[in-house]
């Protein structure tokens, strides 16, 4: 008996070193101490048979042996999990330095829509209402409520699209349809200063070349109100585009012509490329042209329900496009619409 208790103890230290998980662990543990046929538990059935004195030694010797094979099993059994553990933490982990994949496609907002919501909200900002209007458009709106008279050069000048056979009607040539729409508006039987800004799309009949096309997006403003004077036209546009371009722009004024106002001017921005040195942008003049801009026109007010000899205004309007332009340095400006994502994927 003796002998064999130690030979399953010798049989068993053997095994137990050639297991390598918790497979093998377990069918060791069947094999030696399954109730019903393992080794060692037959050794214990053995027991019973033995008489009284060699029972209790035998007994002894069993439950010594028992607990040491216990205390292996269970030093191997701590050691195939630990090993289990750093398998898992080699094999689960992430490398955060690999790049995502697939590349994940993601739409983004033109850039034109972009310069124009930033618009939009700076003017917000400054307590400006947002509007919006027809683009198809009485004749009346786009050009006689706004002080230019029948015949006038200045209605070519815009290279207007008119509806066939119906003059009075064409597509708006520029966003100032909405200066005396929006001061009937909200005048309040003109009693009432208001702060209006509107962009949208405005359409000419323009050759198509690098810096023209028939369709494009204007950003225009006006502030009617009691006192209004050039200072604060200048110093309104200043602080939109400031809120564009997010840092202070430096701008100068020519003299400019449109029927809407009076005095009308050009406005230039100092080239933010070069900072006035010249540049490509700026085609090495050190400016860029910007805008129009001017004080309203008595007959424009009067048109839009207020008394000229009470009231004043400051309008100006201005090409997205160009802003964009500025912002991006882009010189051609097919680019915009012409839906290459080449182009447009680098926003
Ligand atoms: N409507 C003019 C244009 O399209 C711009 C402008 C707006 C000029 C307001 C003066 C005042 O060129």
């Amino acid at each position: 008996m003796k002998d064999e208790l130690k030979k399953i103890q010798e049989e068993f230290k053997k095994q137990l070193k050639e297991v390598a998980d918790f497979a093998g662990l377990s069918d060791l543990e069947q094999k030696f101490f399954s109730r019903k046929s393992g080794e060692f538990t037959n050794i214990m059935k053995g027991l019973r048979q033995l008489t009284d004195d060699v029972k209790k030694e035998m007994g002894q010797k069993a439950n010594e042996v028992k607990k040491d094979l216990e205390g292996l099993f269970e030093s191997k059994r701590e050691e195939i999990q630990a090993k289990e553990m750093a398998n898992l933490t080699e094999r689960e982990a992430i490398d955060v330095t690999q790049p995502l994949l697939p590349k994940k496609e993601r739409g983004h907002l033109h850039p034109i829509t972009l310069a124009q919501e930033k618009m939009e909200d700076v003017a917000a900002n400054m307590g400006f209402i947002i509007e919006d209007g027809p683009e198809l458009e009485s004749d009346y709106y786009v050009f006689g409520a706004l002080n230019f008279p029948d015949d006038h050069p200045a209605r070519e000048s815009m290279d207007t699209f008119y509806v066939l056979e119906n003059e009075d009607w064409c597509m708006r040539a520029h966003v100032s349809n909405m200066q005396v729409r929006l001061m009937r508006k909200y005048n309040e039987g003109g009693t009432k200063a208001v702060r209006a800004a509107y962009p949208g799309k405005v359409y000419r009949n323009e050759a198509l070349d690098a810096t023209h096309e028939h369709t494009f997006h204007q950003f225009e403003a006006f502030v009617v109100d009691k006192t209004i004077n050039i200072g604060n036209l200048v110093a309104v546009i200043k602080q939109l585009l400031k809120g564009l371009y997010n840092r202070d722009v430096e701008v100068r004024l020519r003299p400019g012509y449109f029927p809407f106002v009076e005095p009308g001017f050009e406005m230039d921005m100092k080239c933010l490329f070069c900072m006035g040195k010249g540049c490509r942008v700026c085609k090495n003049i050190g400016w860029v042209e910007m805008l129009g801009c001017g004080l309203m026109h008595p007959n424009v007010l009067k048109e839009g329900g207020y008394d000229p000899n009470e009231w004043s205004g400051l309008a100006f309007g201005m090409g997205l496009t160009r802003l964009a332009m500025m912002r991006y340095s882009i010189e051609d400006i097919r680019h915009f619409m012409s839906g290459d994502l080449r182009f447009l994927e680098q926003f």
